[in-house]
């Protein structure tokens, strides 16, 4: 069983956990990911590692408490037990020595950004870093994004904090400013990557992005994590989920991810009027 041993509070609805999973630990890499369920009867939540302790045996992970499963993750106390902690899942990112490099993270997406910023910067490279969320409540990890960039910028849908906008604003000024950049990461909200995409692709600029489609089984078997990029068809836990932005049909992405939406009101009613699973 995979012990909870820490829980933080970073942002309202967003967690920080701590869990005992050594197996993951030991192999984790930056880019890499978890699928976990919270008791047996449980739905599969895939999350990304945001960081690891080998000696330790444990793993960080951090979430949003968006829908029924989610929730049901935050509701759990220190030493409760995960059901099972399937990893590390997925490829790691591709770290290596680029020039400069700007880490863009959106929401819990931050989260992400972190291991990748931290590895990028281990191996030479300069890293900026731009992260916005809706308001400056739910912005999280700055300090320790600040830890592993030369700058970060910070951009607020709603201006309480930094930049008054979007996070693709801030990276378009310092492209127009003439700042040179080997290579661009970014995760976040679909349309945030796909706007990033749009930003870098006449500027010829390297742009990864991380998807996340919905998975069932993160091992390339039940195909609900199909994705389209450079117009094959991938499936994001096995070939990604780190993928080229410039080739990903970001259209097709957000249609499939709201799929599910009907159900997934009607299932996040159903806990908040009469509880339990
Ligand atoms: C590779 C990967 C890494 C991720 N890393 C993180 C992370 O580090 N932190 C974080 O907060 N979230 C992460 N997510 C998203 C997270 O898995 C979903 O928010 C979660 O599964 C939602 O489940 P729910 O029952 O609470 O919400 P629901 O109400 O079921 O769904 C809310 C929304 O979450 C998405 N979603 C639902 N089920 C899944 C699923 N099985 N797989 C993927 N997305 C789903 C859909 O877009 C849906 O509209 C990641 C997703 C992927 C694929
Ligand atoms: S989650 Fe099943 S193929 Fe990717």
């Amino acid at each position: 069983m995979y012990k909870i041993v820490a829980i933080q509070t970073l942002a309202p609805q967003t967690k920080l956990i701590i869990v005992h999973a050594p197996e993951v630990a030991e192999k984790a890499q930056a880019g890499q990911f978890v699928i976990l369920r919270v008791d047996e009867r449980g739905e599969r939540i895939p999350l990304t590692l945001v960081d690891w302790k080998p000696k330790n045996g444990t793993i960080v992970l951090i979430f949003q408490e968006v829908g029924v499963s989610t929730k049901k993750l935050g509701s759990l106390n220190v030493n409760e037990e995960l059901f099972d902690v399937v990893g590390p899942l997925g490829n790691p990112s591709d770290i290596k020595y680029y020039g400069t490099a700007v880490v863009i993270g959106g929401g819990v997406g931050i989260a992400p950004c972190l291991p990748i910023a931290t590895a990028l910067q281990k191996v030479g490279n300069e890293v900026i870093s731009i992260l916005g969320a809706r308001n400056e409540k739910l912005l999280i990890l700055e300090e320790e994004m600040k830890r592993v960039s030369t700058k970060v910028h910070i951009s607020t849908d709603d201006g309480s904090k930094g930049h008054k906008g979007f996070v693709s604003d801030i990276l378009k000024s310092l492209i127009e400013k003439g700042n040179s950049i080997d290579v661009v990461y970014a995760i976040g909200p679909s349309v945030m990557m796909r706007a990033v995409a749009e930003v870098t692709r006449s500027h010829k600029i390297k742009t990864i992005v991380s998807l996340n489609p919905i998975m069932v089984d993160g091992m390339g078997m039940c195909g609900a994590c199909r994705v389209s990029v450079g117009g094959k068809v991938k499936f994001a836990c096995v070939d990604g989920p780190e993928f080229d932005a410039h080739q990903v049909d970001f259209d097709q992405l957000i249609k499939r991810q709201q799929a599910f939406i009907a159900e997934e009101n009607l299932a996040l009613e159903h806990i908040e009027k009469h509880g339990g699973n």
